[in-house]
């Protein structure tokens, strides 16, 4: 059994390496398709050809690794995650289940060691969904559920993704090619940090997902009437942030009550934006998940009579673009029982939990079968440079992914 202990030290370098990748030079800032992602895209298949497998860079960004099994051809577990990443972000967050999975594999390299099964690491590139009005692209393309109209999307300065794919030698066109067939995917593993509290208050380095919420975005315009902040009345006002800000508080009020469903307005913008003028028009980003997904749709019903509500009440306008959306996603049983298992064989007790973040996992399901396993991190942060995990955690995370390819590709053994 590989020790934790030789993974941990070497895994927690490259992290921080990795996190040098930024288009930010005060802070971790790794957007999709930018300067710093694809210079990332290079360094990681580096690293993947260092650990033995043969890397290339898809139609749509995504960075695969193939180390082959004892048979060339044979059907591949995927591991993987994303390397891009929010605006000032952890260094953790996507970037550790890619370089787990490069570790693992590495190990197997260094030992000689070929599995039954080929395995692939897939380094996404567009989990965060940040820079387009889009999410889960490169793991989307993967799974053959791609819609290619993502691809005209633009970013806020009119860049296409399919024009950014170009500037990042990437053909857009092609994106079909990414797609993978069932029969050449035995199942889909990800290493990511809990990014929640649970494992750090019970002591525990890892857990095993056991479901994925289910979430949705909507981009919310109010368009009410521009003034002049010292002649208009307040009666006689349409004022679009104080709608909007009203609108905000719905949410909050309207989903507090509700077991599990959380929603979030994490972007707001008020044009013209001069302290003298009531804003005549706002634009604020909306996102709400819920472990089902009958939960998440009747908040979602709810909202939009809220806002309709409002919006009339107060004399504007509310449009509402509902621009991203994933069902709830299980994970696969025999997945689970097979990380289950390698915690047990690694001396940690099994622990079971669910995932509030969405991750590229969401998008394989569509594929494959699909398991997680979380590292604990501290204080449950996320989103944010405060984003912590151990050496210890980082390596036993490394060691119960080696157990449990090793032991898919016995099964598998037993299966062929
Ligand atoms: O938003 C999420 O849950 C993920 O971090 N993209
Ligand atoms: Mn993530
Ligand atoms: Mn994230």
């Amino acid at each position: 059994m590989s020790s934790a202990a030789c993974f941990g030290p070497a895994l927690m370098a490259r992290l921080d390496e990795l996190a040098t990748f930024s288009d930010d030079p005060e802070r971790l800032t790794r957007h999709y398709l930018s300067p710093a992602h694809c210079r990332a895209m290079q360094q990681v298949a580096g690293w993947m050809e260092a650990a033995g497998m043969s890397a290339r860079i898809d139609a749509v960004g995504n960075v695969i690794g193939r180390y082959e099994g004892r048979r060339p051809g044979a059907p591949a577990v995927l591991v993987g995650s994303h390397i891009d990443t929010v605006t000032d972000a952890g260094k953790f967050d996507g970037s550790l289940g890619v370089l787990a999975g490069i570790a693992a594999v590495e190990a197997l390299h260094r030992a000689g060691e070929r599995l039954p099964v080929a395995v692939e690491v897939i380094a996404f590139g567009d989990e965060e969904g940040v820079r387009f009005p889009s999410a889960l692209i490169g793991s989307r393309a993967l799974a053959g559920s791609l819609d290619p109209s993502l691809l005209d999307a633009r970013d806020r300065a009119g860049v296409s993704v399919r024009q950014a794919l170009r500037t990042a030698g990437c053909d857009a066109d092609a994106f079909g090619s990414c797609a993978r067939r069932a029969e050449d995917t035995l199942g889909y593993l990800e290493v990511h940090i809990e990014q929640g509290p649970v494992l750090e208050a019970e002591g525990l380095p890892v857990g095993v997902v056991t479901a994925i919420n289910g979430a949705t975005r909507w981009r919310v315009e109010v368009q009410g009437e521009a003034g002049h902040a010292g002649t208009v009345p307040m009666v006689l006002r349409r004022d679009a942030l104080a709608a909007a800000a009203e609108m905000v508080l719905a949410v909050e009020r309207g989903v507090r009550a509700v077991p599990d469903l959380v929603a979030t307005v994490g972007q707001i913008e008020a044009r013209p934006g001069s302290i003298n003028v009531v804003p005549g028009k706002v634009s604020f980003g909306l996102d709400v998940r819920a472990p089902l997904d009958a939960t998440r749709r009747a908040a979602l019903a709810a909202l939009e009579s809220a806002f309709g509500e409002i919006a009339a009440r107060r004399r504007v306008a509310v449009a509402i673009d509902p621009f991203h959306d994933t069902a709830a996603v299980t994970c696969d049983a025999a997945l689970i029982e097979t990380l289950l298992g390698a915690l047990a064989r690694a001396g940690v007790r099994p622990r079971r939990l669910p995932s509030g973040a969405g991750h590229d996992a969401i998008a394989l399901a569509a594929l494959c079968p699909v398991a997680m396993l979380f590292v604990r991190c501290k204080g449950g942060i996320s989103h944010n440079p405060a984003e912590a995990i151990t050496t210890e955690d980082a390596g036993l995370a490394v060691q119960v992914l080696l157990d449990a390819l090793r032991h898919i590709g016995a099964a598998r053994t037993v299966k062929l």
